[in-house]
């Protein structure tokens, strides 16, 4: 198959080079994120391979479709960005990465977390400057603090286990509850209990119509002063404009995010000589409080060789015509 891999950067392709080697099909990299008005280089291929910010929407599958896609392969888990109904009107079938590496999420939350709470990215700059003060470097004890999971499916359930090791209680939020959970100790509460028990929460549920911004005005006003809240799953599970007002009334005592609800034209990219008009992450940016990484939490060697590995066993197995156990419908 004639497959158009998009939004590539040299790691993804070094990645793909490595481990497609045996492969009968041929790759084709595009930098470039797939959307309606990049569609168009499909022409002549078979399959498109995405990642979390192409944006395959009801336009672009028209498009895909007319130029003979027939598969579309997310190198992710969430599939928020494909029009899931558009595609399967068009019969073009969907495979994802459903779970890679739940340690590198949770880790990474962790990293957030620590972070905030311990401002080690503020003591190695003072200390780099000759600057040995500890004045405004307090942190607190995770030990014996309560932590809230909202969505415990695999990256959650790796959470909770790293954050019981740190002894913190946990309560958590799930559509499903998890009986290994409850007997690793976690406690299933109601949403607005979490968000009123939690010292920290941390949200690890997919993006749908019943999570988008399920951190507003209204769930911020109901969690304890000083809340810390850790973002590491789909940028529009926190209302950004609420989330700032939160901090600015300091209600929201700490915000570590590795998604932005805007990062589409952000993230992945070198800024660092443009003039960035986003408002609203300029504000983020500006408390001492908040944390913001670039949607690396997935960025680990070990999960990079599994999304391409996997992403290259569900093109494989659509090209032969098996199962596609990693469908998404
Ligand atoms: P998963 O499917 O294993 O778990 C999701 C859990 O959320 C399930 O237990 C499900 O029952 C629960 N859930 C569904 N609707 C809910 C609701 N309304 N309220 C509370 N819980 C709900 O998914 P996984 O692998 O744990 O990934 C979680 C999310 O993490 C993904 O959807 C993705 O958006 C994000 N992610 C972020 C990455 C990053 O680099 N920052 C990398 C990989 C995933």
């Amino acid at each position: 198959m004639e497959i158009a891999v998009f939004s590539t950067k040299p790691y993804d392709q070094a990645y793909f080079e490595k481990y497609a080697q045996d492969q009968a099909h041929e790759f084709s990299f595009f930098e470039t994120s797939l959307n309606r008005h990049t569609a168009n280089l499909t022409i002549d291929f078979d399959a498109v391979v995405v990642f979390v910010n192409d944006s395959v929407d009801k336009a672009t599958i028209e498009i895909l479709s007319t130029n003979g896609i027939q598969l579309i392969a997310l190198r992710c888990a969430g599939f928020n960005n494909v029009d899931v109904e558009a595609a399967q009107k068009k019969n073009i079938k969907i495979v994802r990465v459903p779970a890679y590496s739940p340690e590198a999420v949770a880790e990474h939350a962790v990293a957030l977390i620590l972070t905030l709470n311990r401002k080690t990215h503020k003591a190695y700059n003072r200390v780099r400057e000759g600057n040995f003060s500890l004045n405004g470097l307090m942190g607190f004890n995770l030990h014996g603090k309560t932590v809230g999971v909202i969505g415990t499916g695999t990256i959650g359930a790796t959470f909770c286990r790293v954050m019981k090791g740190f002894g913190c209680n946990l309560v958590a939020f799930d559509v499903q509850e998890s009986a290994e959970l409850k007997e690793l100790g976690v406690t299933f509460l109601s949403l607005n209990e979490v968000f009123k028990q939690a010292d920290i929460i941390s949200l690890h549920c997919p993006l749908n119509e019943q999570t988008q911004h399920l951190i507003n005005k209204k769930s911020i006003a109901m969690m304890k002063d000083g809340v810390m809240i850790i973002n590491t799953s789909r940028g529009a599970l926190v209302d950004t404009e609420d989330a700032i007002n939160g901090l600015s009334s300091k209600k929201i005592g700490y915000l570590g995010i590795d998604v932005y609800e805007q990062e589409e034209n952000l993230f992945y990219q070198d800024l660092s000589e443009s003039i960035i008009q986003d408002d609203l992450l300029l504000r983020l940016n500006s408390f001492p409080n908040v944390l913001i990484t670039s949607h690396q939490a997935y960025f680990t060697k070990e999960a990079m060789k599994e999304i391409t590995t996997t992403t290259l066993v569900n093109i494989d197995a659509f090209s032969k015509g098996q199962e596609l156990e990693n469908e998404v419908k």
